[in-house]
């Protein structure tokens, strides 16, 4: 199987079954604007997310720091899919005042949330660089802002009939280190792919701490993309690497698969075509909390985000960090504290 980009899966989008009724939000949709005439929008695995859960039906919304390449997302969606429901809520990941606020003014004016896709993320900043609240850049925006944002739209998560929460993680979580939030912002121990691992350890031990905290029907995962081609490499230190493996990568659209089959897939999922209910009870169960490669397959968690204490230390010091810059808050009808 060639390493890169994962040819010989089975999985297709034209499995997912009709989302029409259904509420997404997915955060992190990048467009590159028209060229010399020529439309180019191949980026992103946050667009294809978008796209593809809005050709089943879903109504769509986009979180986006910049409103300019939102509107060219929007127009670029509508045109591939004609009456598409389709928005966006202004949001800058790296400062925590904007993810609440967006969050609240979403809810404010929507009561359901039936799909939260946590897709934005930065890879290997090449300095430390604090948010605008003072947290390293990649561990605000890869996984505090997610946490947050999750946290916010937590209630109306809990009206849909069976929520789902998609967090981007990546391979390059065998690169985080023991216990990294003890030390998750010292600037002496800051290296940017060190650190980039662990803020993709992190958003996975927050799917499946998520899961053990919450006993009744609830989906909360995270996925490897694949390795795909997208601006992510771009701001990367190291930049050129990117470019000389680009032949060797996904597509954006390939890439947006595993996080669209956790949102919405029902036949592995929800095991719906199990005919024993104790079994399609089991399996169910063993889909949340979960670590997932391309495209839908289920790959074993690490020793940390297998470790209770380690789970537990993790979510307490990022609800510590979030209560200590004034964005501390509660998540209700968590039916099982750990
Ligand atoms: N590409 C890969 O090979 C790969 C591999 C493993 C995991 N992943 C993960 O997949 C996810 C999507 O990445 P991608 O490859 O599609 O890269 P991408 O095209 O660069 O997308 C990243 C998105 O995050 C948004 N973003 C970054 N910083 C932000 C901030 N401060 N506030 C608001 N939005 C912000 C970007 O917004 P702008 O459009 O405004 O820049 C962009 O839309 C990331 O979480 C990444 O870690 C990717």
């Amino acid at each position: 199987m060639f390493p890169f980009s994962w040819f010989g899966s089975s999985w297709s989008y034209d499995q997912l079954p009709s989302l029409q009724g259904k509420t997404a939000l997915v955060t992190g949709v990048s467009y590159i604007a028209p060229i010399d005439g020529k439309v180019s929008a191949q980026q992103g695995i946050g667009l294809h997310t978008a796209l593809e859960l809005a050709r089943k039906g879903a109504s769509v919304f986009i979180t986006s720091r910049r409103p300019d390449n939102a509107a060219l997302v929007v127009e670029y969606i509508r045109r591939e899919v004609p009456g598409a429901e389709v928005a966006v809520v202004p949001m800058q990941l790296d400062d925590l005042q904007s993810v609440r606020d967006g969050a609240r003014a979403w809810a404010a004016d929507h009561r359901v949330l039936d799909i939260l896709v946590n897709n934005a993320g930065v890879m290997g900043v090449s300095t430390y660089k604090p948010s605008a609240n003072g947290i390293e850049s990649q561990m605000a925006i890869n996984y505090i802002a997610p946490f947050l944002l999750t946290r916010e739209l937590w209630p109306c998560l809990l009206r849909a009939p069976q929520p789902r929460v998609v967090t981007l993680s990546s391979r390059g979580h065998l690169m985080a280190r023991s216990k990294f939030w003890e030390f998750w912002n010292d600037p002496a121990r800051y290296s940017p792919y060190l650190a980039y691992g662990d803020t993709k350890r992190a958003v996975m031990m927050f799917a499946t701490e998520l899961t053990r905290r919450k006993a009744a029907e609830f989906f909360a995962n995270s996925c490897h993309p694949g390795i795909v081609d997208t601006s992510l490499f771009a701001t990367a230190q190291y930049a050129f690497a990117g470019r000389l493996l680009r032949p060797l990568l996904s597509t954006p659209s390939d890439g947006a698969k595993t996080s669209v089959f956790l949102a919405a897939d029902e036949t592995t999922m929800l095991a719906t075509d199990e005919p024993d209910p104790a079994k399609r009870e089991q399996k169910r169960r063993a889909h949340r909390g979960q670590y997932w490669e391309p495209y839908g397959k289920l790959a074993s968690l690490p020793g940390s985000a297998r470790d209770p204490e380690q789970l537990r230390a993790l979510w307490d010091a990022t609800e510590a960090l979030l209560a200590e810059k004034g964005f501390g808050g509660s998540w209700p009808g968590l039916t099982t504290e750990a």
